[in-house]
Formats: structure tokens, sequence, C-alpha cells
């Protein structure tokens, strides 16, 4: 029902200054002990105490341009985070979007997306997300999952020809936060309520190669 004010509510935070820009143009490296995975790291700015959603991205090493290869990401949300996107296209319509929440049973919930308008995005399945046990969990301050994505680096644009994320340089994404919970947290497809807060940044997938990438998706999918 408010989905319409996504267009307002942006061209406001770019007159505020929009909040996950204003800190750091580019993703920086973070090495993950526990999956093994060097991640391209961003801290994404929700709210004015400088509190931030980490979205971090791993992809293989050498993958040629205009190719489609998997993608691991791993998002780190504090507890008052009711629900999380990011759009892989870095706009709400036509590209895949990914939605996850906190579940009643510490678990986490991560959901494929894809919005046609300024409305509710609902199920995509041409994305679709693998949940891997080790590097997913939650304590009293923070949720996290680690997940690779199939069909989230490239996909079918507005005009019909496809769309590909470099995984040699940069690419613009975009993130959602909302305080509010979805109204079924134990289901992916369940319904939730517009954002309060959207950002852009430039996410350098370079960083986030791993020349291991098939190995490591092989061990923790083990
Ligand atoms: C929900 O989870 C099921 C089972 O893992 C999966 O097949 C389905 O694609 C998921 N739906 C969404 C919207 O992510
Ligand atoms: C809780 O989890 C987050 C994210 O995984 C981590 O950064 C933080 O150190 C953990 N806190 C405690 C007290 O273990």
């Amino acid at each position: 029902m408010f989905w319409n004010f996504w267009v307002g509510l942006a061209a406001a935070m770019l007159s505020t200054g929009e909040l996950a820009a204003a800190a750091a143009a580019d993703a920086s490296v973070y090495q993950d002990p526990e999956t093994g995975f060097t991640f391209s790291q961003y801290a994404a700015a929700y709210n004015s105490n400088g509190a931030s959603i980490t979205f971090r991205i791993a992809v293989p090493s050498g993958v040629q341009s205009y190719t489609p290869y998997d993608a691991v990401l791993q998002v780190v949300a504090p507890n008052d985070v009711g629900w999380a996107g990011l759009a892989w296209g870095g706009s709400m319509i036509s590209n895949p979007l990914m939605a996850c929440w906190k579940g009643y049973s510490n678990n986490v919930l991560v959901s494929s997306r894809w919005a046609k308008s300024h409305t509710a995005p609902t199920a995509y399945t041409g994305s679709t997300y693998q949940v891997f046990r080790t590097g997913t969990k939650t304590n009293s301050t923070h949720w996290q999952f680690t997940a690779k994505c199939t069909g989230c680096t490239s996909y079918q644009g507005d005009s019909g020809g496809m769309r590909y994320l470099s995984a040699q340089g940069g690419n613009r994404l975009a993130f959602a936060y909302s305080p509010t919970k979805p109204s079924n947290p134990s289901s992916n497809t369940s319904s939730f309520g517009v954002h309060e807060v959207i950002g852009y940044w430039n996410h350098d997938f370079s960083s986030g190669a791993n020349p291991s990438f098939t190995s490591l998706v092989s061990k923790l999918s083990a």
C-alpha cells in the first residue's frame, strides 16, 4: 500500500544526504574464518546512530564478462532489523531482490523476490538461495546468514536483454531496511511492509574473488 512512496522516499533521502553513500564508496575486504571465503563487504548504515547491516559478497575468480556465475552472500544484521533487502541490480524494479529476516526459532529466512513496479515484491524463481549451516547463526545482538545464490548475478532486464553483474569490477547495489518483521516470519513467501530506509553503493566484486570458490561451496554443502 505504501510502496508507491518509494520514489518520494528515495528523493527525500538524496536531499537529506543518502545514508549509505555518505560513508565509504567502496567495499572493503573481509576474510571469514568460519566459511573460508574472502568477501568484499559493505556496511550499510540504516539509522542516524550509525547502526549498519553488513552485506558481504564472494565470487569465483576469473569469471569472464557477460557470463552467469554463482555468488555467495553473507548478511549480518542487528536484532532490531525486522527485514533487510538487497537489490542485485541496484533498483527496486526488474532485478533479483533478496529479503531476509529472523524467524521465530532463531533461524534466518532468505527469500527470493522480484518487483514489476513499486509494489510489494513477489516470489521469484529465477534466483535461488542455498543457505549454509556454517556462517548462519543468531546471538543476543545479531543474526546472520551465508548462502550461495544461483541466478542473482544475471537476469533478464526490462528491455528483454540479459544483464550481467561484473565479477571483476564494481556493481551498483541497493539495500532496504525495515524495523517491522514480515507478517509471517516463518514463511519465506510472507508479505512484508515497505522499507523505511534505502541506500545505494558501488560494490567492488573483484576484491571478493575466490580461487577456491567451488571447493569451499562443496565443503559447506556437505
Ligand atoms: C522458499 O524455500 C523453498 C524451499 O527451500 C524454495 O524452494 C523456494 O524457492 C523459496 N521461496 C522463495 C520465495 O525464496
Ligand atoms: C554476535 O554475532 C555477530 C554477527 O555474527 C558478531 O559480530 C558478534 O561478535 C556476536 N556477538 C557475540 C557476543 O558473540
